[in-house]
């Protein structure tokens, strides 16, 4: 038993449609607790900042004028495996491979107006963390 702790965005996407209260529902219904969450409005600067890791893929320009297209929910979720057990809540980043039950596969629009975003690992999961919350804000019971 590991307790872990893992980034999640809730994108433009699901904000724009009113869904985040769903996507919740299913983070939760899966075990893993809210611990910390906050609507913000990424800028350019930040939303390059967090998806820099994929500066030099063909997609990187288009990933960053989406996240900056309206208010994202930030998250920290907080369980057992959280990071591997979000990116099985979550399913595949292609929302036409994703399997039954997950986010991706109930509420993701395209490979880019995917929905979410998860931690890809324990090490990325604390920087990620880091990057958007203050340690006075995350409140663990
Ligand atoms: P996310 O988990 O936020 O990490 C990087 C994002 O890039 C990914 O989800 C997708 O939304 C987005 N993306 C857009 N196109 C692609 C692609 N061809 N392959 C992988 N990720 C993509």
């Amino acid at each position: 038993m590991s307790i872990e702790k893992t980034l999640s965005i809730i994108k433009p996407d699901a904000t724009a449609r009113n869904i985040t209260g769903q996507v919740n529902s299913i983070i939760e219904k899966s075990g893993l607790k809210i611990i910390a969450q906050k609507r913000i409005k990424l800028t350019k600067d930040v939303a390059s900042k967090f998806y820099e890791v994929h500066k030099d893929r063909p997609f990187y320009q288009d990933l960053v004028s989406f996240m900056v297209s309206g208010p994202v929910v930030v998250q920290v979720l907080q369980g057992n495996n959280a990071v591997a057990l979000y990116r099985q809540v979550m399913g595949s980043t292609n929302p036409e491979e994703a399997e039954e039950g997950t986010i991706r596969k109930e509420f993701a629009q395209s490979i880019e107006a995917n929905s979410v975003h998860g931690s890809d690992s324990l090490e990325n999961a604390q920087k990620e963390i880091s990057f958007f919350f203050a340690e006075t804000e995350l409140f663990e019971s």
